[in-house]
């Protein structure tokens, strides 16, 4: 950790990655809004000072594009969208302090301001260079009007970004191929003077920024290889009418291009806070204080756009003095059942309908931010949504707290007269920590589980106790464990309240408290609660089967009308929020028939990682005597020694085994195999068992993923 850990004394913003103002939003959308979301009410309840911020991106050829597309112009087309979001996000309790848009004043004033601020600090060049042009339509094809093939990778991409391969961004006149997606004739090459932000100048200073940068490791790990390889000056116009013209410079003559949208959209981070703070006065909170002093800046970001916020964004900011990022937390991409989110298919859950369903926005707030770390890959499916919300929602978080606080409500009505023991306090504390340490590592699934697991501890606490038994019998004894239930149901709503801040304020006014439980700090979390409270209504419902089955027929269904009114269906390609992923097959030329046919059964990511694999190394191997074909392994796997029984006697050189480097399953069900205990498994290929191991050093206890 770089910094000093949060809560710091300085201000934090935390923004979310602004959508295209192009289209409906679906759940995939919102994995970043809610991790944002959560992140900044946790960061809040640790007392920092923070604002949240963000806005729709109106500009750009993904816009205009899809206007293009629906027939109208961009400018209306955008702000209807922008329109939209912002009625769907508090929806799901997903509360900007400032939700603005690229296209209004105050951004395209300091979006002009920056670009002035880094002409006159030498950052920015004219250059004629080669651009992609459409004869037939006449116009020049900038970024999205272009596709072809990326010159790093080989995949098909758009002008500005390999969107479906290595993930970069593209200059102009980079992608190979080009062809107009206006007639789709293959685009010409003709001279353009553009101008250029000098970011190859700021290699030392990016270099050192990534040291200090802190947030997801993708983030943090991934920009290396850009910023020490060769790092390019980023074209900054565009030849287009729709965006933000480029600003008038003394003594140069003025240019009919506009600004690239990756301009003028970050610097909607710095607007949206301005007009926060300009809204609720700068002795609440100063956004130059924020941007320009000290501030604590937290990018919450989809993982196909780590480049424009850990080498371009910061350069931007470096070289107009501003504050330089903190921390960048990038989220994995989303699929719906095993596949990608389609919206030209209909193959998606749209966030309105998910609340047109009536599932409560805490269910999908819940399932987004704790289900994985942020940085895994995601998928959803009714089932999955399901499980997870019977199994921890309704059977931990809600069965805890129903049976408490019915027992407490019957009983006493309300909390018993009684301290907590020391055991719930020191229990609560602990929850506190791991709910500090998940804002401090960037981690929402930790913030997140710190309460579900709590309320685990909370269930097998009353279990135990079994004050049903009490009741009658030992008085000051069963009402001590109810005091204590009621404290760990109190602690609940409060540490709980950025994950599910719906359900929690319910339980926090069930539990007779005043005001609003977002205001309630995590530390608060052991203050008594009000002695008299009525009562309690299960908190979560079940879902049932049916349900599930009907809204997959209900998708299935409509999967089916999609393909039916548009045969030829392509992905869309306006996967904005880095969640469609269109399955791309590369077919192999090997003879298949000698191998066992692959799994027809799909396992998800999660199920994957659930897998502990690690590198080990075989210390001893000892044949088992009565065992035709086993060996007793000791293998270290860096945390501990093992034994391992594997089927290699006949196969190996039992005695050169010692020293083999290996992979092992370590968190496979113990077994006995010949009175010889099996802790884990040595991963081995074909009748050979020829044993698995890493090309480079790799140490034992290294996780293989
Ligand atoms: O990729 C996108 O969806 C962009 N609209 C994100 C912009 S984020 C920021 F930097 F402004
Ligand atoms: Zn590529």
């Amino acid at each position: 950790m770089s910094h000093e850990e949060f809560p710091t004394d300085t201000p934090a913003v935390v923004t979310c990655g602004l959508p295209y103002a192009n289209g409906d939003l679906h759940i995939g959308h919102l994995r970043t809004y809610v991790g944002g979301d959560v992140y900044s009410r946790a960061l809040e309840s640790l007392g920092q000072r923070t604002t949240f911020v963000s806005g729709s991106d109106m500009h750009g050829t993904p816009v205009a594009v899809n206007a293009e597309k629906a027939g109208t112009d961009p400018e209306s087309f955008a702000l209807d969208w922008h329109e939209q979001y912002e009625e769907t996000f508090p929806r799901f309790d997903v509360e900007f302090d400032n939700y603005g848009h690229t296209h209004d004043a105050t951004n395209t004033d300091l979006t002009r301001e920056f670009v002035r601020t880094l002409e006159e600090n030498g950052h920015v060049y004219e250059k004629e260079i080669k651009v992609a042009y459409d004869p037939e339509a006449d116009q020049s094809l900038p970024d999205r009007y272009v596709e072809g093939t990326c010159p790093y990778c080989g995949a098909k991409a758009r002008g500005d970004e390999c969107d479906e391969g290595c993930g970069r961004h593209l200059e102009p006149g980079e992608v190979e191929n080009p062809r107009s997606t206006v007639t789709g004739n293959p685009a010409e090459y003709r001279d353009q003077t553009h101008k250029f932000f000098r970011v190859s100048a700021f290699k030392e200073y990016l270099s050192g920024f990534l040291d200090r940068l802190e947030g997801t490791s993708n983030a943090r790990n991934q920009p290396r290889e850009w910023v020490e390889g060769e790092l390019r000056d980023w074209c900054i116009t565009r030849d287009m009418d729709w965006g933000i013209d480029y600003p008038e410079i003394e003594g140069e003559e003025p240019t009919d291009l506009v600004l690239y949208v990756w301009v003028d959209a970050p610097i909607e981070y710095v607007s949206s806070t301005k007009q926060y703070s300009e809204r609720v006065g700068a002795d609440e909170y100063d956004w130059v204080e924020a941007w320009q002093e000290d501030g604590e800046i937290v990018h919450v970001i989809g993982r196909d756009i780590i480049q424009h916020h850990t080498v371009f964004w910061p350069a931007m900011l470096h070289g107009v003095d501003y504050d330089e990022p903190r921390a960048v937390m990038a989220s994995g991409f989303m699929t719906l059942d095993g596949d990608g989110f389609s919206t030209s298919r209909n193959r998606a859950v749209w966030a309105r309908e998910y609340l047109e369903e009536g599932f409560h926005p805490d269910l999908l707030r819940y399932y987004l931010a704790t289900n994985g770390g942020f940085q895994q890959d995601v998928d959803f499916s009714w089932e999955k949504f399901r499980d997870r919300v019977n199994n921890e929602l309704v059977g931990t978080v809600g069965n805890f707290l129903y049976r408490s606080l019915l027992f407490a409500h019957r009983n006493f009505d309300g909390t018993p007269d009684a301290d907590v023991s020391p055991e719930v306090e020191s229990r609560i504390e602990e929850a506190v920590d791991e709910f500090a340490a998940g804002v401090n590592d960037y981690s929402v699934r930790a913030v997140g589980n710190a309460t579900v697991e709590l309320a685990r501890f909370g269930n097998e606490y009353i279990q135990r106790e079994e004050p049903w038994n009490l009741v009658g019998e030992d008085e000051e004894a069963a009402a001590q464990v109810i005091r204590d239930c009621v404290q760990l149901a109190r602690a609940v709503a409060v540490l709980f309240e950025p994950v599910a801040p719906g359900k929690s304020q319910e339980l926090w006014e069930k539990l007779g408290e005043d005001g609003s439980v977002h205001e309630v700090p995590a530390d608060a979390a052991l203050e008594a609660p009000p002695r008299e409270f009525g009562h309690p209504e299960e908190l979560y419902e079940k879902i049932e089967d049916d349900r599930v089955e009907e809204l997959n027929e209900k998708l299935e269904r409509r999967v089916a009308e999609a393909a039916g009114d548009d045969d030829d269906a392509e992905s869309d390609g306006d996967d904005d929020a880095g969640t469609e992923t269109d399955e791309v097959t590369a077919s192999g030329e090997a003879d298949v028939s000698e191998f066992e046919p692959i799994e027809s059964d799909r396992i998800s990511f999660e199920e994957f990682q659930e897998l502990d694999l690690r590198v080990g190394e075989i210390v001893s191997a000892e044949p088992i005597p009565d065992a035709d074909k086993l060996v007793a392994l000791a293998v270290d796997i860096g945390v501990e020694t093992r034994n391992i029984v594997a089927g290699l006697k006949q196969l190996h050189d039992v005695e050169a085994l010692a020293g083999t480097p290996v992979v092992v399953v370590a968190n496979l069900e113990k077994a006995e195999l010949f009175g010889h205990e099996s802790n884990g498994m040595v991963l081995a290929a074909g009748e050979d068992a020829d044993l698995l191991t890493t090309h480079e050093d790799s140490e034992p206890g290294t996780r293989v993923r």
